[in-house]
């Protein structure tokens, strides 16, 4: 049996690379210079199309278009905001993202960290980051923090720890890191007082991988000159080229530019953000219902605080001698239906994402499958235990 889609493709039910539609996909076939009118008219219109997105105006933000995956964003927006002189930063962690954001520090040794830790199956606690903020002497010039982290499926309460961080450090620029949550999990920027916001085009947008943006307050990037550590990551230089003669600075990336152009309008097309956010939430409901019923357990106590992220669930490797992870990976990708190991250090989890061109038929196929694997596997009458 083969559940393949039928465009002939996997289903991913991962947080990316993810499916795009075929109109996507077929929007990139096509060649464009980079000084093309074309071209640049397009790189406009989806910087202000990324604006709306988010619910902003192009008098108080910009949006910045940036080559590769979504890290060397955020790696930019790093490298750009904190001075040069050795900025001082709060990295609020709860997962491998947050942790990402430390490690890319590390490689400046001028940059201080301090890192508020917080575990990888709970939110971040606003609560903690203004009593931290009250009583450390560290003139902080940047704190940042993961959205949606993905490690786990756990969703921070962007808004209260903006505020927090604002009633204590109001010159303080405040980072999110909204990769996979941009477009299908709400966020107003302004009353969280979000200065940089980075998310990627293979995400909740659903384009083709190739370009990551963010969505910059504009005065707080136009402090930032000369603080850039290195030329290719500098996003400063990168605005100055797009509002200058509205061209990337190096190759730009054409063909995912014009997928993503295509994307966006199918984004409007299905209801924009509230649309998007109804079927992620409903394939999330199909399958973390399915799975209980399956027996599996998931990582996040529903009953908490940020569990009720939509999209991507991590569930707990069922306590059963027959049960290998690599070998249930290997049957369902075999059947055409692509899931992803776990990213959180002290349980052991595989994630089902609810992103991307997926929608309730595709859940349910899924998990009609994960039954069929399972019994193949002689794993049977697994006993979830409620959380
Ligand atoms: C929250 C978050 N931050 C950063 C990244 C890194 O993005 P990329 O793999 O596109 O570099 C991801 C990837 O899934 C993510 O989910």
């Amino acid at each position: 049996m083969s559940t393949k889609r039928s465009d002939g493709n996997k289903a991913l039910f991962t947080p990316g690379p993810l499916n795009c539609t075929l109109s996507v996909k077929k929007a990139m076939l096509r060649d464009l210079g980079s000084r093309d009118l074309e071209f640049i008219q397009t790189v406009k219109e989806i910087r202000l199309e990324l604006l709306r997105v988010a619910g902003v105006g192009c008098d108080e933000f910009t949006a910045l278009l940036l080559q590769g995956s979504g890290t060397y964003a955020v790696e930019a927006v790093l490298h750009t905001v904190l001075p040069r002189s050795g900025g001082k930063i709060l990295i609020l962690v709860n997962g491998a993202y947050g942790r990402r954001m430390q490690s890319m520090c590390s490689y400046v040794p001028s940059i201080e960290v301090v890192v508020l830790e917080f575990g990888e199956d709970e939110a971040v606690c606003e609560a903690q980051v203004e009593n931290l903020l009250r009583e450390s002497k560290i003139e902080f010039s940047a704190v940042c923090v993961v959205h949606c982290e993905t490690s786990s499926g756990v969703i921070n309460p962007i808004e209260s720890i903006g505020r927090a961080v604002k009633r204590q450090r109001p010159e303080c620029v405040f980072v999110v890191d909204a990769m996979s949550s941009f477009g299908a999990v709400e966020l107003d920027l302004r009353s969280a007082g979000v200065d940089f916001l980075v998310s990627s085009a293979n995400k909740c947008l659903q384009g083709v991988p190739g370009f990551a943006f963010v969505i910059a307050r504009t005065k707080k990037l136009l402090l930032c000159q000369g603080n850039a550590r290195c030329l290719s990551l500098d996003l400063l230089a990168q605005h100055k080229g797009l509002e200058g003669d509205g061209q990337f600075r190096f190759t730009p990336p054409t063909h995912a530019l014009l997928a993503f152009r295509q994307a966006l309008k199918e984004f409007w097309d299905e209801g924009g953000p509230a649309a998007r956010a109804h079927r992620y939430k409903k394939n999330c409901q199909i399958i973390q219902d399915g799975m209980r019923e399956l027996g599996f357990r998931t990582l996040l106590d529903k009953n908490k605080k940020g569990a009720d992220g939509y999209i991507i669930s991590s569930f707990r490797f069922p306590d059963h001698p027959n049960f290998n992870f690599e070998e249930f990976y290997k049957n369902l990708s075999a059947l055409g239906l692509v899931i992803y190991p776990g990213k959180v250090t002290r349980a052991p989890c595989f994630r089902i994402g609810h992103i991307g061109d997926l929608n309730a038929a595709d859940m349910e196929r899924l998990i009609a499958s994960i039954k069929i694997v399972l019994k193949e596997m002689k794993v049977e009458n697994l006993d979830a235990k409620e959380e």
